[in-house]
């Protein structure tokens, strides 16, 4: 398993200065595997606001959820170049992964490995039993690479949405006479 130093790379933990560069690294990553940009797809931007506002909010709740489980990659330059967002659910032994990114010239460079490891280390020192990840069916590289660490999938979820002004989602509800 290479080292951050063998990948010429800073993992730190995170600074509120990393905020507005994580968003940016995360909206332009997950362009393709974003599930709010799916559903902008179908129905378009929903309230004036598009899937990159939505899925920049993720990282505003992780931060949010615990600010301690997040680990920020840096360049030899100084130039933030990834992260990973984790949580734990101590009580039910389950550590997880919401969020992991990278600027596309930093990727396939065992970065993304090596961060998951790291966060599974932290969750296996807190005491935890298991970890949870997601991806889309769609994303070939998450499958790979988390089955490979490991991760076993157990289920697959569909995602619905409805617009609330169709006819068809805006059945009336209230009771008539
Ligand atoms: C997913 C992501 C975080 C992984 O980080 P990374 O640093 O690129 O990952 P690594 O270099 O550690 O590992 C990537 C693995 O995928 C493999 N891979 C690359 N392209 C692939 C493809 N098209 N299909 C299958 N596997 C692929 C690599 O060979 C490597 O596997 P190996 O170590 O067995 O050779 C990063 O690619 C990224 O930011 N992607 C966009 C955002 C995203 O998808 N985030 C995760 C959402 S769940």
């Amino acid at each position: 398993m290479p080292t951050p130093e063998d990948l010429q790379v800073t993992v730190r933990s995170y600074h509120p200065d990393d905020l507005e560069v994580i968003k940016r690294i995360t909206v332009e990553a997950f362009s393709g595997v974003s599930i709010d940009e799916a559903a902008e797809l179908v129905y378009g931007t929903i309230n004036g606001h598009d899937w990159k506002w939505r899925k920049a909010r993720h990282i505003d709740a992780d931060v949010a959820r615990d600010v301690e489980g997040i680990l920020v990659v840096e360049s030899a330059d100084g130039e933030v170049v990834g992260y990973i967002t984790t949580w734990q659910d101590v009580d039910g032994g389950i550590g997880y992964i919401p969020n992991l990114a990278f600027v596309p010239e930093w990727r396939g460079r065992g970065l993304g490995r090596l961060l998951i490891q790291m966060a599974l280390d932290r969750f296996r020192e807190a005491g935890l039993s298991h970890a949870k990840i997601e991806t889309l069916a769609q994303n070939e590289v998450g499958h790979h690479l988390y089955t490979s660490i490991g991760f076993r999938e157990v289920a697959r979820q569909v995602h619905f949405f409805a617009d609330l002004s169709d006819s068809q989602s805006a059945q009336d509800t209230s009771e008539s006479d």
